[in-house]
């Protein structure tokens, strides 16, 4: 989006607001709030993740979203037909492909473009059509960029799990390797014509090395801000990461 263009943009993703909410089967914590108070502590956009077994975000909240935010909605999926059809019915500005396992806990490693390419390129051209931005969630890996490009994604967005996973079990070198990928693969992205997203796993801690890449555009950041909202709030836990993004951007 032309309008932040130059500034790294912070997308809070709300999915796990909607996890506690679910966890007792009631109407609160209210996932739409979360992101109407994230959208005033700074975010630049809502990634809402509509998992196939709804365990978290629902479809009322996709459609209370579209109805609400003022910021744009990347709208996570997997690419099934369900929920292509669900995307063209809302047409967010941005659809992002995550590859989804049911017994997952989390989106766990980057989708395979290389294997999939002709299924993906006629998958996502009609969200294209539909003026949705298309990004594609994809390990740093060569091989899956260029098919990502050659699919007619305008997007994509790089698992920093690994990274971030190395950086927990304290694993430096493997941590140190990671980060070196993500930062090669970043700008070879960039070279192709592809903007550059990053997610997965983000936390205050590791935030500040993917920030500094100048290709990267934009962080989807959530489960780390949610759980730290508990502690601080979710106003002061996004404008601490907003702050460390804008300090390593401007190193
Ligand atoms: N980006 C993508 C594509 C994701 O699937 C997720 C997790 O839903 C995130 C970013 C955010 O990851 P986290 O919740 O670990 O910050």
């Amino acid at each position: 989006m032309t309008q932040f263009a130059g500034r790294l943009r912070l997308g809070v993703n709300i999915d796990h607001v909607a996890t506690v909410r679910n966890a007792r089967g009631s109407a609160y914590p209210d996932p739409i709030r979360a992101a109407k108070i994230a959208e005033e502590a700074g975010a630049d956009g809502i990634t809402a993740h509509l998992r196939e077994d709804r365990r978290h975000i629902s479809d009322a909240d996709i459609d209370n979203l579209m109805e609400a935010l003022s910021v744009p909605l990347n709208f996570e999926m997997a690419a099934t037909d369900e929920m292509q059809a669900i995307a063209l019915r809302h047409k967010p500005h941005a659809v992002c492909i995550v590859p989804e396992k049911r017994e997952e806990r989390t989106t766990e490693g980057g989708l395979e473009v290389a294997r999939e390419e002709n299924r993906l390129a006629h998958f996502i051209a009609p969200l294209r059509e539909a003026g949705c931005r298309v990004s594609i969630f994809i390990a740093a890996d060569q091989k899956q960029i260029e098919a990502a490009n050659r699919i007619g994604a305008q997007v994509i967005e790089l698992h920093t799990g690994a990274y971030c996973d190395f950086h927990a079990e304290g694993r430096f070198d493997e941590r140190a390797a990671e980060l070196e990928r993500l930062r090669e693969m970043s700008a070879f992205a960039h070279s192709l014509g592809l903007e550059v997203h990053a997610g997965h796993g983000l936390t205050y801690e590791t935030v500040s090395p993917v920030a500094a890449f100048p290709e990267v555009m934009e962080l989807n950041i959530g489960h780390f801000i949610i759980g730290e909202a508990i502690f601080r709030g979710l106003s002061p836990a996004i404008a601490e990461m907003r702050r460390l993004m804008d300090e390593a951007r401007c190193q």
